[in-house]
């Protein structure tokens, strides 16, 4: 079984266990957060069972794995490449109706997650190590990356596809195997990138995709003493209690978290550009991702300037039904979400921010729509300008110079991504250097990451590690060092 239709047309998908799809005695139903009334499909919830069948899969799998040749890996995840562009409109749909991405972007999120498969592809044929220099003459002395064996996955609903590349990609090119747990609401999508996988000629055990509630199976996945290493992209809460399992048993982690993110906006800035890449950096994806925008910091008198355009560009934004060609804005991806947003809202009325734009929401069985909401003058100490709601949210705020932004900028939990709107070469580099943050972009937006530099936050928003790039090696290998002598 890979998946079943039923009489409805809906699918079903099982667990991907050893090469092969299997049911579960139970399966659970994933809704459209469009239209919640709907079933857009079924996948089957793993009990703990299945959890350790998918272990012994995987480490029996993990020796033939790491065996074969670097470039046969890579040949291996091009193909995957290959047959996930080939698959594109179907991919994007199914990413669409189960959370609610804009089509344009789930079309865009495909085509991404091919490249980041593409790239580590390419990662196969690059060195494994160094060569040095050795006290002891007539030493070969070098170092060598070796597999991990076996990794652990667990990957958020808001990039069903291009967060699982990203993780898998590097995992599997460098000879690990993998047990793959996505968030529930995102398993149909996470089973179409297994199936790419496998279909590419993955061998059987080397990736297993359990899917299911984390309530049942989470400490089962994470807690497993075969998992030598666990990536993580979700929520802080979560992620400090997987630190605390992985601690326990020494095990390898990874974690990327929420984030707060500002732009700075200077006097001397294009404002059409700072206003345009802040409104995508907040308002696209529905405000859900950890790279989100969600502070406005803005500098000197051209404020009022920049509110009245950035007011106008939030209503030029189209809301609606994410399979439409021309939304921008789709809905938040379930109720929980919709209700932790609504929340928000309602706490920044208690809180008495301004509001410029926005502050409304459907009822939840008429969709999980939020509207696309900006706030003036927010107190930087107030919630609403310090936790991450991952909604369509953004806190205005004004700075009197650049050092009083970068304070403000700088006073969170959290230092993932930032930018900075200038076109003065110092105030740039000063920001570059003196804010806290993972990534920072001039005269950019702070979401989005190309797959060939590391990823990652400072503070709260990793667990210090990066993704992608050359940091994906350091993090899915160990080193050996060897002292090679001629007897
Ligand atoms: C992006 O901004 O395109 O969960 C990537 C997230 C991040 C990835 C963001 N880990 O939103």
């Amino acid at each position: 079984m890979e998946s079943v239709i039923d009489a409805t047309g809906v699918a079903e998908y099982g667990l991907l266990i050893n090469g092969r799809w299997r049911r579960a005695a139970r399966c659970f139903e994933r809704h459209n957060p469009a239209r919640p009334a709907e079933v857009v499909g079924r996948s089957a919830a793993a009990a703990p069972e299945h959890v350790e069948d998918a272990y012994v899969a995987a480490t029996a799998a993990a020796g033939g794995w790491a065996g074969l040749p670097a470039t046969r890996r890579g040949e291996i995840l091009n193909q995957a490449a290959d047959l996930v562009l080939a698959r594109e409109s179907e991919m994007a749909l199914a990413l669409t109706l189960e959370v609610g991405k804009a089509i344009r972007d789930a079309r865009a999120e495909v085509r991404r997650s091919a490249a980041i498969l593409r790239y580590f592809a390419g990662e196969c044929l690059q060195p494994l190590g160094a060569v040095y220099p050795s006290a002891t003459p007539g030493t070969l002395l070098h170092s060598v990356r070796e597999p991990l064996g076996v990794v652990c996955a667990i990957t958020p609903w808001n990039f069903p596809l291009a967060i699982p590349a990203w993780k898998l990609a590097p995992a599997l090119a460098f000879g690990n195997t993998v047990v793959w747990k996505p968030a529930e609401i995102a398993s149909g999508s996470a089973a179409l990138l297994a199936m790419a996988l496998t279909d590419a000629g993955l061998p059987p055990g080397v990736l297993n995709l359990i899917t299911g509630p984390a309530a049942s199976i989470g400490d089962a996945v994470i807690g497993h003493p075969a998992a030598v290493a666990i990536t993580f992209t979700g929520s802080n809460a979560v992620g400090r209690r997987i630190a605390v399992h992985a601690a326990e048993r020494g095990a390898k982690l990874q974690l990327e978290l929420g984030g707060k993110n500002p732009v700075v906006v200077l006097p001397d800035a294009d404002l059409e550009r700072a206003v345009e890449c802040t409104v995508r950096g907040a308002m696209l994806s529905t405000g859900q991702r950890c790279t989100a925008t969600s502070r406005a910091i803005v500098v000197g008198e051209r404020h009022d300037e920049f509110v009245e355009r950035l007011s106008a560009a939030v209503d030029g934004l189209v809301v609606g039904d994410p399979c439409d060609e021309a939304t921008d804005v789709g809905p938040l991806a379930s109720a929980a979400q919709h209700q932790t947003v609504r929340s928000y809202l309602e706490i920044a009325r208690r809180e008495r921010h301004r509001l410029a734009r926005g502050g409304g929401a459907t009822d939840p069985e008429d969709g999980y729509y939020v509207d696309p909401t900006v706030y003036l003058d927010v107190d930087p100490g107030s919630r609403i300008a310090g936790e991450e709601i991952f909604g369509p949210v953004l806190a205005v705020m004004r700075a009197r110079d650049l050092d009083a932004a970068l304070a403000i900028a700088n006073a969170s939990e959290y230092g993932l991504s930032a930018s900075v709107f200038t076109r003065d070469l110092g105030a740039a580099l000063t920001f570059a250097r003196r804010m806290q943050a993972g990534v920072v972009h001039v005269n950019g937006e702070t979401a989005g990451a190309e797959p060939q530099v590391p990823f990652g936050g400072m503070k709260a928003s990793s667990s210090h590690s990066r993704e992608q790039g050359k940091a994906a090696l350091e993090f899915f290998t160990d080193v050996k060092t060897v002292y090679l002598e001629a007897a």
